[in-house]
């Protein structure tokens, strides 16, 4: 049974615990390139820069805070306005009990709204959890970046996944996608 939770918007008092749970996931060393630490200003100031199509949210349990997910346009270019990067982050005291489900599940009906039709996201290709999520929410995985960026000194390979949020995700389906 998922535990139950709140998904809001983020404010800027929530930059701590989003910090806290990102820096989690840059040591555990297969969710992000990103390192470095990221201190209450430095979300604070992150936070405070993103446009409204770049919304992040927080997930709650009463005054516990278990994760938080992100949206971010995809490019610049003006043609592919429509898609958007996805992030999940949840706390590590509280995986595996459906919060990143949760959270994602809530992306995809809540993308629409800022203008997106598609989802991606980028999934460094040993994170077995972050791929997993992505796959049980419908998205297809369509390749992978060979040695892609260093983390720790070592070439990590990116897998790209994606989930359209008009068109029927089972129109794409086939073996090699894993839809
Ligand atoms: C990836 C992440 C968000 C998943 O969140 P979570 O709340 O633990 O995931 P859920 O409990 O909702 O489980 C989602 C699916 O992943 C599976 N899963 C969870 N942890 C797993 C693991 N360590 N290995 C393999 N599969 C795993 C679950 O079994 C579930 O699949 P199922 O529904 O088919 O059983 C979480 O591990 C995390 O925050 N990791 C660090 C950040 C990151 O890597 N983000 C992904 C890239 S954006």
């Amino acid at each position: 049974m998922p535990r139950p939770i709140d998904i809001r918007r983020a404010r800027l008092s929530d930059a701590d615990f989003i910090g806290r749970i990102y820096d989690e996931g840059i040591a555990d060393g297969n969710a992000t390139f990103a390192h470095g630490a990221h201190p209450a200003e430095e979300r604070a100031a992150w936070l405070a820069q993103r446009p409204e199509n770049a919304p992040v949210f927080c997930a709650w349990d009463g005054e516990t805070a278990l994760g938080w997910s992100a949206l971010a346009p995809f490019s610049h270019r003006p043609w592919y306005a429509g898609v958007a990067e996805y992030t999940v982050y949840v706390a590590r005291a509280a995986r595996g009990m459906h919060i990143g489900s949760q959270l994602l599940a809530d992306l995809i009906a809540t993308a629409p709204t800022f203008g997106y039709w598609k989802l991606v996201g980028m999934i460094l290709s040993d994170n077995d959890a972050g791929l997993r999520l992505a796959h049980r929410h419908g998205f297809c995985t369509v390749g992978t970046h060979h040695a892609h960026a260093t983390l720790n000194g070592q070439w990590r390979d990116v897998t790209l996944v994606e989930r359209h949020l008009v068109i029927d995700p089972s129109a794409h389906s086939d073996e090699a996608t894993r839809c």
